[in-house]
């Protein structure tokens, strides 16, 4: 047993010793960096030619031309201090920022849902900027994404929002992300919820009405405003409560009048939530468990970031190999002969990993190259194709697990 655990332990110093060192490489030529003064903290100005290339390149984004200038901030979360030790009740994040660089492309579902997220804000800003009047058409600019653990909710709200934030960054200078713990305004000192909605919006408000914001206000578990709402109704909260979520349901509502703030909730209760709140949302959509097309290209992504920093090596010598992508694999099954024989080799034990991992959560699925890791017998040297033996046998281990 204690061998296993500083394996383990060997496991997580090797793996973050060796990505850390590799994390800020960028392949990028003729980077130019300045710094500059942003929330009152450093921040980095980027002249980012692959971003403008990546956005031209994208007919999605052919509607907003950028002009390649970017600030990717890289400070993290500010945190707002609460002044008696409770938990604090909003992180805050300025737009784009380096924590969030690459994650929309690293989240992979089926077909349709990023896109369907995308239009829907596209829509969203056009239809307030152009001043469609909202007594004739409704719109409240609140997403609700819903689904079991581990399915990248939370990611997406925050991918979705540093998307919108580089697409929309020639009609709004500034950026930021609020995330609000919901946990935090429902904590045990409950008298004190009132003066952190209170709080907590008031700061909105000042966000907003500065025209040249755009303001992505994340609330996470939902489901604990709506369950402190039906415990008050059922009489097992104090009737404090209702009054606190009531009062988070008005003050959303006056968000409403303010045309530069999306409001981005997630919920892991996949049937009843509070109806007053569901109604608010324009769009309700269901993440789940990851496809196995989507599956697949989750773990070659991470096969092919550990080949990157060298953990994986490739035991017939020669350059790398690349794993096929999901698409390309299927079209080679009918021609085997087309490709190169060790790649596809890999690719087709990848494929049979990602079958056996049905029902597994994307955040499953990304620890799981981990824990193969830790399984290995020469940790310090891993060949490519055994290294994948040892992930099915770790998948199979953790579905076994996850079924009791
Ligand atoms: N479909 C997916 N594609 C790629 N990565 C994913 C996917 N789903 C989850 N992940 C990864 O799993 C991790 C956890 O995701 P996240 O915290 O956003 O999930 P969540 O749905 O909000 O979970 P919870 O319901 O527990 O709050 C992240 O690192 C994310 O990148
Ligand atoms: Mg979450």
């Amino acid at each position: 047993m204690s061998m296993v655990l500083s394996r383990y332990r060997l496991t997580i110093l090797f793996f973050s010793k060796t990505l850390k060192r590799s994390k800020y490489v960028t392949p990028m030529s003729g980077l130019r960096i300045t710094k500059f003064c942003c929330f009152g903290k450093s921040s980095l100005l980027f002249m980012y030619s692959s971003y403008f290339l990546n956005w031209t390149a994208d007919p999605e984004n052919s509607f907003f031309p950028g002009d390649g200038l970017l600030h990717l901030s890289e400070d993290g979360p500010g945190e707002e201090p609460s002044e008696d030790d409770t938990l604090s009740s909003f992180n805050e994040w300025a737009l784009p920022a380096k924590e969030f660089d690459g994650l929309w492309e690293s989240l992979l579902y089926e077909v349709g849902l990023k896109q369907r997220l995308l239009r829907y804000a596209a829509s969203a800003l056009l239809f307030t900027e152009r001043g469609v009047d909202p007594c004739l058409v409704s719109w409240n600019r609140i997403v609700l994404l819903h689904g079991p653990p581990g399915t990248g909710k939370t990611s997406l709200c925050k991918a979705l929002a540093q998307k919108l934030s580089i697409r929309f960054k020639s009609r709004y200078s500034m950026c930021q992300l609020i995330e609000v713990n919901a946990h935090s305004l429902f904590s045990k000192w409950f008298s004190e919820s009132g003066k952190l909605v209170a709080k907590l919006f008031q700061k909105i408000q000042e966000m907003v009405e500065e025209e040249s914001n755009l303001v992505f206000v994340l609330i996470d578990e939902v489901e604990s405003l709506a369950a402190a709402r039906q415990a008050a109704i059922s009489g097992s909260e104090p009737s404090d409560s209702i009054r606190v979520v009531n009062a988070l349901l008005t003050q959303m509502d006056k968000l409403k009048a303010w045309p530069n703030v999306i409001i981005l909730t997630t919920s892991n209760i996949t049937t009843a939530i509070d109806i007053a709140f569901v109604d608010r949302a324009d769009i309700k959509a269901y993440v789940g468990p990851p496809t196995l097309q989507a599956r697949y290209e989750i773990l070659r992504s991470c096969i092919q970031e550990l080949f990157r920093v060298g953990i994986l090596t490739y035991a017939q010598g020669g350059d790398l190999p690349c794993i096929l992508s999901f698409s390309t694999l299927k079209e080679k099954l009918h021609c085997p002969e087309a490709s190169e024989p060790h790649t596809l080799h890999l690719s087709k034990l990848l494929h049979k990993g990602a079958e056996l991992c049905d029902g597994l959560s994307g955040r499953s699925l990304r620890k799981l190259p981990f824990l193969a890791h830790a399984s290995v017998p020469n940790p310090s040297c891993c060949d490519a194709s055994s290294f994948l033996h040892t992930l099915i046998q770790t998948a199979q281990r953790e579905l076994l697990e996850s079924r009791g």
